[in-house]
């Protein structure tokens, strides 16, 4: 029960590993919001995780409903002492295809929504004055960039140097800021991903999934419960003296 007592809101829930830190931060005692742009997904998932979770509808790309979300989370369960900057989008093409079209999308949610909402989660830890913890999803493509990547690999060290800087500057108010960044997960969000790498790498279904798994140190990919453990020990006590550190956990894919 490392988290008894706190009030979590994690964006991008719904599913994957957002909604598996749900999970994990539950049986940690903390009470959990799912916000999610899928609102029934969010409800889904909230109304089998019990009285302790909230589902409402977010779109980080919009300030109106991040506002809003802030605002259930106050109302319902008294405050905010940790936000888990999950939601995020992938896209992939090669540089000579890349569209303005999926750079905004991508760049929309993975940039500009998880800094305004690090924004609205930190003005209401700060009006509260008890610290906090917000804890933002990189990746192992922040880390480096992939020939077919790039608008997401940017986006994802975009999310490294936020998490610098927003940790530098909120620390002053007791909130810790730091992110994690995943190798590869296996989930609903792989098999958009396994397939997008099909049509430009001309594999079979699947095919790239069982590469990428291969290649991993540890031998295979994450299961999305795994990376629960991380996100509760940023989300704890223990975690107090870390600020503005981007944590690997990948299997052994990247060292840094
Ligand atoms: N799965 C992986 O291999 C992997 C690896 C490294 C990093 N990550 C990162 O981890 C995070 C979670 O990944 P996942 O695999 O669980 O993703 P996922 O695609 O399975 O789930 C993402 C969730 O975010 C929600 N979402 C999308 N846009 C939103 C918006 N504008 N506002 C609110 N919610 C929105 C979706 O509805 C979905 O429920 C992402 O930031 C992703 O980039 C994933």
């Amino acid at each position: 029960m490392r988290l008894s007592g706190k009030i979590a809101l994690i964006t991008g829930a719904a599913r994957g590993i957002g909604k598996a830190i749900a999970e994990r931060y539950l049986k940690e005692g903390a009470k959990v919001v799912i916000a999610d742009l899928n609102q029934p997904g969010a409800q889904a998932v909230a109304a089998a995780l019990g009285p302790n979770a909230l589902g409402v509808k977010l779109d980080i790309a919009d300030q109106t409903s991040i506002d809003a979300a802030i605002a259930q989370t106050v109302a319902k369960f008294g405050g905010l002492d940790i936000l888990v900057n999950n939601a995020g989008l992938f896209d992939l093409a090669p540089i000579v295809e890349i569209t303005r079209e999926s750079y905004r999308r991508v760049y929309a949610v993975n940039v500009e929504g998880l800094l305004f909402m690090m924004q609205a989660g930190a003005k209401q830890m700060i009006a509260q004055g008890r610290g906090g913890k917000i804890i933002n999803f990189a990746s192992q493509a922040g880390r480096r960039g992939e020939a077919l990547v790039a608008v997401y690999c940017s986006s994802k060290a975009a999310v490294i140097s936020l998490t610098q800087s927003a940790g530098l500057d909120l620390i002053k108010h007791r909130i810790n800021v730091n992110a994690i960044a995943p190798g590869v997960v296996d989930n609903e969000h792989w098999e958009h991903v396994d397939a997008m790498f099909a049509k430009y790498e001309n594999l079979k279904p699947g095919e790239k999934k069982r590469i990428v798994a291969a290649s991993v140190p540890f031998g295979r990919m994450a299961r999305p419960d795994e990376i629960g453990g991380l996100a509760t020990f940023l989300a704890s006590e223990d975690a107090d003296y870390i600020v503005a550190q981007t944590y690997n956990i990948d299997g052994g894919n990247w060292m840094s």
